[in-house]
């Protein structure tokens, strides 16, 4: 089958599903429709540059353009939705062509210079409109009924944890582009590479710009492993090579993927921890269906990365001690994993209803990112780690979980930064599709 028919055939059910969710969620709270803005190009201050623009999620929820601000999507329940195409006459830029893809047909698709002729192409009276998107100076004359409701906004997050085949189909194409982004990341790596030249590797074999990325990719060597959200790239390589953690996605479509790796330069040991922690992380995907409890499967991370610990001597506490007293999260202080979708930390997660309210996170445990009774058709990551981290390391040596620890062992595993392996599952009935390791098994060595 031609995959772009296919895509627009996707593409077109998402839509049905897309305009059920809104059609719902506009009616309980009162809005005859909807506006859905691309968002704006933001000024640098003082400058004339603008910072690299990023389509607002719920604009790319409707419409696969990540790369043109000032849009607005128009919908009433029941009628076409209207693209308004931002095409203005400015001869610095080069205005971007209206599309001509797979999704267009579905649109009523009308170019517009600017806002002021957007605003004239909408309907007189937007008194019973809702807003979405960020907030520029003029909207207030749009004279619209809400500007980001909450009460809205919650609803629609939370049916957008349950993805749809078409984006399904996209976070797979996003799962294949970052496998082939690693894989050139790590022939880099073992070649000697600095970490600066690590991430133009990864962003050239996933043919995008950096600003096209849905994060900026972490690419840190030996002890910089420990940083979770390592942000820096350094220009040289180190005079030792350890170990890399490459946590680095693509986008297609506008939807994210999340991965993230461990090597071991030339050690075995390290190389042995790293198999060790792979097979932990595989066991915790295998455990991944609906109707699993979230925070159970956090608990079960901590209780199972808690038994590597000891085996590999680094505690020497048993695991249900480590996850008791707190030692598993000095080793492990993040969440176990998230929501995935348009944005690399998808919303909703917290959501405990499509009214609202949170369900709460498990004590002891501030960071996780998702607490929902998993569905079918949820993506989420798994995404285990075990890190050496010199703040909580010292924090611990001060306190009572000191003599649970072995610190020669600590001492010696310093200088590798620590290990994190994440994939990308599709939840399913019974189990889960792992995106990940299903694209790097169709990239090949
Ligand atoms: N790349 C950020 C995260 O794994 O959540
Ligand atoms: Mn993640
Ligand atoms: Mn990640």
């Amino acid at each position: 089958m031609d995959p772009a028919l296919d895509l627009a055939a996707l593409h077109g059910a998402h839509l049905q599903t897309q305009r059920a969710r809104f059609d719902r969620a506009l009616a309980a709270c009162g809005y005859t429709g909807i506006i859905v803005y691309s968002g704006p190009l933001t000024p640098i201050f003082r400058d004339d540059q603008t910072h690299p623009f990023r389509a607002h999620a719920w604009f790319k929820a409707w419409v696969p353009l990540t790369d043109v601000p000032d849009c607005f999507l128009y919908y009433e329940p029941g009628r076409t939705p209207v693209l308004l195409f931002n095409r203005p006459a400015d001869y610095w830029y080069k205005a971007a062509e209206p599309p001509r893809a797979f999704w267009t047909s579905q649109f009523d698709l009308r170019p517009v210079a600017d806002r002021v002729a957007a605003r004239e192409a909408l309907p007189r009276n937007l008194g019973a409109t809702a807003y979405v998107g960020q907030a520029f100076p003029r909207l207030a004359a749009w004279e619209v009924a809400a500007v980001n409701p909450p009460d809205l906004l919650t609803r629609l997050d939370y049916d957008r944890a349950v993805k749809t085949p078409y984006e399904l189909a996209c976070l797979r194409a996003a799962n294949r582009l970052a496998a082939r982004g690693h894989r050139a990341a790590a022939r880099a790596f073992a070649a000697g590479a600095s970490e600066l030249e690590i991430e133009l590797e990864f962003i050239r074999a996933c043919g995008a710009r950096e600003q096209e990325l849905p994060y900026n990719p972490i690419v840190a060597l030996n002890e910089s492993g420990a940083v979770l959200h390592y942000q820096m790239l350094e220009r040289a390589p180190p005079a030792e090579l350890h170990s890399m953690l490459i946590d680095a996605g693509a986008e297609a479509n506008g939807y994210a993927s999340d991965v993230t790796r461990t090597y071991s330069y030339r050690d075995p040991d390290f190389a042995a921890l790293i198999e060790r922690f792979d097979e932990v992380q595989q066991a915790l995907c295998s455990g991944v269906h609906a109707g699993v409890d979230w925070r159970d499967v956090h608990l079960s991370a901590h209780r199972l990365v808690a038994e590597l610990l000891h085996e590999a001597d680094i505690t020497d506490c048993d695991a249900e001690e480590a996850v008791a007293t707190g030692v598993s999260s000095v080793f492990l202080p993040h969440g176990i994993g998230h929501l995935l979708g348009l944005q690399v930390h998808d919303a909703g997660g917290l959501l405990r209803s499509p009214e609202g309210g949170e369900i709460p996170r498990p004590e002891g445990h501030p960071h996780l990112r998702l607490t929902r009774i998993l569905e079918e058709g949820f993506v989420v990551t798994m995404e285990p780690g075990i890190y050496f981290i010199d703040q909580l390391l010292e924090q611990a040596r001060a306190g009572a979980l000191a003599p649970k620890i072995n610190w020669a062992r600590v001492g010696s595993l310093r200088k590798f930064g620590g290990i994190r392996i994440e994939d990308d599952l599709a939840v399913g009935a019974s189990g889960a599709e792992n995106l990940t390791r299903d694209a790097f098994s169709a990239e090949g060595k």
